[in-house]
């Protein structure tokens, strides 16, 4: 069997007896359940790991990850994940966490065919057409890169903002959303602020008159 996958195997036991040596009873307890405070949506990009870059451990964050971290309407399996995250984990934070130097942006703001996945991509080219004065403004590409990455991820919490999920637990309790950007670079991350804590945030069109609960 080729090594980089014994590695995989090799590590995955190294990774089990380290915390059996620090708490023998660590599997018992995370078997019996998670209650993570926050959901993760991030990019499949490798070097973004949500728990290692955020200093976190197993059972604190719930993750979903997709091409450029994107939040589409039509998506079952982010839809899924949300509302079991929102009305079953109860998580007080959802993170949408793009990255610079994201594949998926460079090659949405490109004219080059990649394939399938080009439909994913249009989505991005969506924000960027929305943007497209301050964006073509920025001559220096790998700026404006960066900037479409910022304003995709603020698009990204805006999404998430008008799903049904989100307003109808807005309705009933707190719960915040964040738009943030990772620096392959530095390691670190920046809190864009784009936080959507309140109905009046969305645009009229998108709000939902959420019938009361109990
Ligand atoms: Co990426």
């Amino acid at each position: 069997m080729d090594k980089s996958y014994q590695n995989l195997i090799q590590g995955n036991r190294l990774f089990a007896e380290s915390k059996l040596s620090q708490d023998p009873e660590y599997f018992k307890k995370l078997a019996q359940g998670q209650s993570p405070a926050y959901l993760w949506i991030g990019c499949s990009d490798s070097r973004v790991p949500a728990n290692e870059i955020t200093n976190t451990q197993s059972g604190e964050i719930f993750v979903h990850r997709n091409i450029a971290n994107l939040v589409v309407h039509t998506d079952t399996n982010l839809l899924s994940v949300l509302e079991y995250a929102v009305n079953f984990l109860k998580v007080k934070h959802v993170i949408v966490c793009g990255h610079y130097g994201c594949g998926g942006v460079l090659a949405a703001m490109s004219n080059n065919y990649h394939g399938y996945v080009d439909n994913w991509l249009r989505n991005i080219k969506d924000v960027y057409h929305k943007n497209e004065n301050e964006l073509n403004a920025i001559n220096d590409l790998t700026k404006r890169a960066e900037r479409l990455t910022e304003l995709n991820v603020i698009e990204q919490v805006r999404n998430l903002a008008k799903t049904t999920i989100i307003q109808k637990a807005w309705s009933i309790r707190e719960l915040h959303l964040h738009g943030w950007v990772y620096g392959l670079d530095n390691g670190l991350v920046k809190d864009l602020s784009v936080i959507h804590d309140h109905e009046e945030d969305i645009d009229a069109i998108y709000r939902f008159n959420i019938p009361s609960t109990k």
